[in-house]
């Protein structure tokens, strides 16, 4: 049996989080220059069934049976194995890395899962279509955070630009014009489950107050979606200082993202707001290609561990 590896991309949210957990929408594209990849190797030398689960990142070598079944690692494996009907895998190992920054808001926890189902399907001979790795990948998402969208494994699953509401089927955007995004990270782990819960409980304690800030929020979504669409990337940057502004008044963001979206902005940038939950992970930047440079370097004088470069475009 051939060594099978599959890929996913990270990913970035350009308006709308949080708001989208309410039924509003959002949009979010892939990050290619980071990815998640998983690697299955036949050991036909362990007893049949034996799986083992390497993700030396995170310190991980262990036997799939050994992990508890809520590990996300092991409850796609889980899925995997259910959805294609296999009590007895053949044995074999499963390899796991990734260059996506953890707890950042990258998306790195769906990007990790949807590289594993793929991967580990097509060495079963059962490769499993885009829809339900994309399914299979909101179950695993629910361990990290009670009530996810699903905007994340949507992205990362199809890694293309896409227009998200809840509930409803994905649409994919077209970019007839590509623009430039400067991802700076706050090196703050994010943790989605604390801001998703903190707004949850802001909106059932004061829904008058926070009911309309996410209405807005939605609007803006649509109103980047016909920009986008229209190649009229101008606008975006101030729809990204108006939904920033909109963030702040849910409390997600913190002054290390506004250090940094201010050093963005000062040093020239169209737009910028934070992405993803937010109290750390990355802020995002909308600039003119010429100066990448200059807003790199603006981001890491203020305190970026990390910058990544991406032009948002809709080729695969
Ligand atoms: C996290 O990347 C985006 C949030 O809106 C949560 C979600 O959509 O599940 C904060």
């Amino acid at each position: 049996m051939p060594a099978i590896t599959a890929t996913a991309p990270g990913k970035i949210i350009l308006f709308g989080e949080h708001a989208v957990v309410y039924g509003r929408p959002a949009i979010a594209v892939p990050v290619n220059q980071v990815r998640a990849r998983a690697t299955v190797v036949a050991t036909p030398r362990e007893a049949p069934g034996t799986i083992r689960l390497q993700a030396l990142d995170i310190g991980l070598d262990t036997n799939y049976g050994d992990l508890p079944p809520d590990h996300p690692l092991a409850y796609a494996i889980h899925l995997v194995l259910e959805t294609i009907g296999l009590k007895e895998a053949p044995a074999c190992v499963i390899r796991v890395t990734s260059s996506i920054p953890l707890a950042s808001g990258m998306g790195s926890g769906a990007a990790v899962t949807v590289a594993l189902m793929r991967a580990l399907a097509a060495f079963l001979g059962h490769p499993l279509p885009d829809e339900r790795v994309n399914h299979l990948t909101y179950d695993v998402e629910k361990l990290y955070h009670g009530t996810p969208s699903g905007i994340d494994n949507t992205v990362v699953t199809y890694a293309k630009p896409v227009f998200f509401t809840r509930g409803e089927d994905p649409q994919m955007l077209t970019v007839p014009q590509p623009f430039t995004i400067v991802i700076g990270d706050t090196g703050i782990p994010c943790s989605t489950a604390i801001t998703v819960g903190d707004v949850r409980d802001a909106l059932q304690e004061q829904p008058e107050e926070y009911e309309p800030v996410l209405d807005e929020i939605g609007e803006i979504g649509d109103q980047a979606r016909s920009a986008i669409e229209a190649g009229g990337v101008g606008e975006l940057g101030q729809l990204m200082v108006s939904n920033q502004r909109l963030l702040q008044q849910l409390n997600v963001s913190s002054p290390e993202l506004e250090r940094l979206i201010q050093a963005a902005m000062g040093a020239g940038a169209l737009g910028a707001k934070m992405s993803g939950g937010g109290r750390g992970g990355n802020m995002i930047a909308l600039v003119e290609p010429d100066i990448t440079d200059k807003i790199t370097e603006a981001l890491q004088a203020s305190g970026a561990v990390r910058t990544i470069t991406t032009v948002v475009d809709d080729q695969p």
